[in-house]
């Protein structure tokens, strides 16, 4: 048995989970491997687990700056029938209108910003280090072409709310839609700043503000 934080073979995998050998020889091969097979560091499979609900409390163990800009997030809307996920780490997390929320950027290209606008609600969830792969892919590809869950090997897991997150996920904010704002070109006060981000790099953002109505941890 591999000790806790050590390296763990493909077959102390197959005969922990009961996965098929064959399948944890293909997804170590993945270099998303440990998004595939659901482990944690410790070395425990979480492949089915269920997350619990935590309090915004939670939050103040992170420093969220780094939370967002550095590890990165999944911005997830839709329903377990039809979702989309993408990559961000433009936006923040604070306090407005006496509520706690996040805001985030969406370009309007992004197949993602079809759902969110659909939606009343969406998630912004944060993943261990092992599944920086699956940000990678979900940061580049875009799910008008690709199934990510079937490229990243994320299990999609649904919320009371009906919101979707990935069970791989160490932290998941359970978000409504508070407001919403299009960038315009007469918004930027700074028009270095605009004329850096914008134009071939893409569409203005819309902005959305949403309050942080759940928690979920591991
Ligand atoms: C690290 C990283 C951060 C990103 N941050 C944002 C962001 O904050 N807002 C945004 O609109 N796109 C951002 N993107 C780009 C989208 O994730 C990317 O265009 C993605 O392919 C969109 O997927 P979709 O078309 O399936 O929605 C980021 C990409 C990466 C790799």
């Amino acid at each position: 048995m591999a000790e806790a934080g050590g390296p763990v073979s493909a077959g102390e995998v197959a005969t922990i989970t009961g996965i098929d050998r064959k399948e944890v020889d293909k997804a170590f091969l993945s270099p998303v491997r440990g998004c595939i097979l659901g482990w944690t560091d410790a070395g425990k499979p979480i492949t089915n687990s269920t997350m619990k609900e935590a309090t915004i409390e939670t939050l103040k163990a992170e420093n969220t700056i780094d939370l967002i800009a550095k590890q990165w997030m999944l911005v997830t809307a839709g329903t377990k029938d039809s979702f989309n996920t993408m990559t961000a780490n433009w936006g923040g997390i604070g306090y407005l209108w006496n509520k706690n929320v996040a805001f985030v950027f969406v370009r309007p290209e992004r197949y993602t910003h079809d759902f969110i606008e659909r939606e009343d609600r969406f998630t912004l969830s944060f993943y261990p280090e092992e599944c920086r792969g699956a940000l990678q892919i979900c940061g580049t590809k875009s799910g008008r072409d690709i199934d990510k869950v079937r490229e990243t090997g994320l299990t999609p897991e649904e919320l009371p709310s009906g919101a979707m997150t990935f069970s791989q996920a160490r932290l998941t904010l359970d978000c409504k839609k508070l407001f919403k704002a299009e960038m315009t070109e007469a918004d930027f006060i700074d028009k270095e700043t605009m004329a850096r981000w914008y134009g071939e790099r893409g569409g203005f953002h819309t902005v959305y503000v949403v309050e942080i109505e759940k928690v979920y941890t591991k």
